[in-house]
């Protein structure tokens, strides 16, 4: 693992989209880490029914960090221990929400650790008001026409209704 002045931190996901948990955890992220790198991944490990494109995801995202310089945005392909050791970064980071997380995230960390040795998974709570949050609940409410304007940011409520053509 290549080691700079400043500690990056890689944070990897879906994001279908980025919620305001998903929020918290890049910002608890900025408390031990220099810069965060927001990953959006083209193979996620569980299969899932995406409803917004890699790019949409992408723009999203930007929106959301557009006045934070020590975010930056982007996708990967294939392995995300190929992806970070070639970034140079120093640890991912992973938002455990509730004892069900640990089992899902537990294998993924030993996998990517016995695929890259040096491999480092970090693990924040988010905020206890995040903790029954996840982007599928918000997708579902928010096709159902249920208010999900307290769990994302303006930008990503507005992609969802355009979705849901609200
Ligand atoms: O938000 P998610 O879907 O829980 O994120 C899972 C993600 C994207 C971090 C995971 O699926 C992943 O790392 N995908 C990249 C491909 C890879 O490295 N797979 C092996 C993981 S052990």
């Amino acid at each position: 693992m290549t080691r700079t002045d400043s500690v990056v931190a890689i944070y990897p996901g879906s994001f279908d989209p980025i919620t305001l948990g998903h929020e918290d955890v890049v910002h608890r992220t900025l408390r031990v880490a220099d810069r965060i790198v927001v990953a959006v991944a083209h193979t996620a490990t569980q299969s899932k029914e995406l409803l917004f494109t890699v790019d949409e995801r992408l723009e999203m995202i930007r929106e959301v960090f557009e006045d934070e310089g020590n975010i930056e945005v982007t996708s990967f392909s294939g392995l995300l221990v190929d992806f970070a050791r070639d970034l140079g970064a120093h640890f991912i980071v992973r938002g455990l929400r509730a004892v069900s997380d640990f089992e899902y995230e537990f294998q993924m960390a030993q996998m990517n650790r016995e695929l890259w040795h040096e491999f480092e998974t970090v693990f924040l709570t988010p905020d206890a008001k995040y903790s029954f949050l996840s982007a599928s609940l918000v997708r579902e409410v928010s096709r159902l026409g249920g208010d999900i304007s307290r769990f994302v940011s303006p930008t990503v409520l507005q992609r969802l209704e355009e979705k849901h053509g609200e």
